[in-house]
């Protein structure tokens, strides 16, 4: 099949890559861009692991097609840290409260996290619950994640950063 050229925008950088019409975004963004944070677990849209944000909307990357995100914004886990390195409050906050084990939901469960609290810059344990129950994780339990995004929503409503 034809490879065609196209331009991605990630992390507030463009890339141009040569796709077939059905490449996926996750593995465009791993195989490809060689941005590997963004990790792929069921590649069927069950878990949640391959989740980017774009334009500011958690995606599943495993069931998106790479073509059709062209001329959007998308952002993957290397994209939260300032321009210095320093991680978001999300990042630090899973590390802090142990939200992080194998590692393997993270990055999506981070974005995931972001999303709602670019939106909802206090949510509730519920609403918390709710916006990561499409993210699987087989380490943690759940308790400490939930715990880490609500310290991060502190943490950025009472004067920290993004
Ligand atoms: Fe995409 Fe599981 S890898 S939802
Ligand atoms: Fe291992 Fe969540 S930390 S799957």
């Amino acid at each position: 099949m034809k490879k065609q050229l196209i331009q991605l925008e990630i992390n507030n950088r463009l890339y141009e890559v040569p796709v077939n019409p059905r490449d996926l975004l996750v593995d465009v963004i791993r195989n490809k861009v060689g941005l590997t944070g963004t990790k792929k677990g069921c590649g069927q849209g069950d878990c949640g692991a391959c989740t980017v944000l774009i334009d500011g909307v958690p995606v599943l990357s495993c069931i998106t097609l790479a073509i059709a995100c062209q001329g959007k914004k998308i952002t993957t886990i290397e994209g939260l840290a300032d321009a210095q390195g320093n991680l978001h409050p999300l990042q630090q906050a899973f590390l802090d409260h142990g939200a992080v084990q194998c590692g393997f939901c993270t990055p999506g469960m981070i974005l995931t996290a972001k999303a709602l609290l670019d939106r909802n810059p206090r949510p509730t344990e519920l609403q918390i619950k709710r916006a990561i129950a499409g993210n699987i994780c087989r380490c943690t339990g759940y308790k400490k994640i939930v715990e880490a995004i609500d310290a991060a929503a502190k943490e950025i409503s009472t004067g920290g950063v993004k």
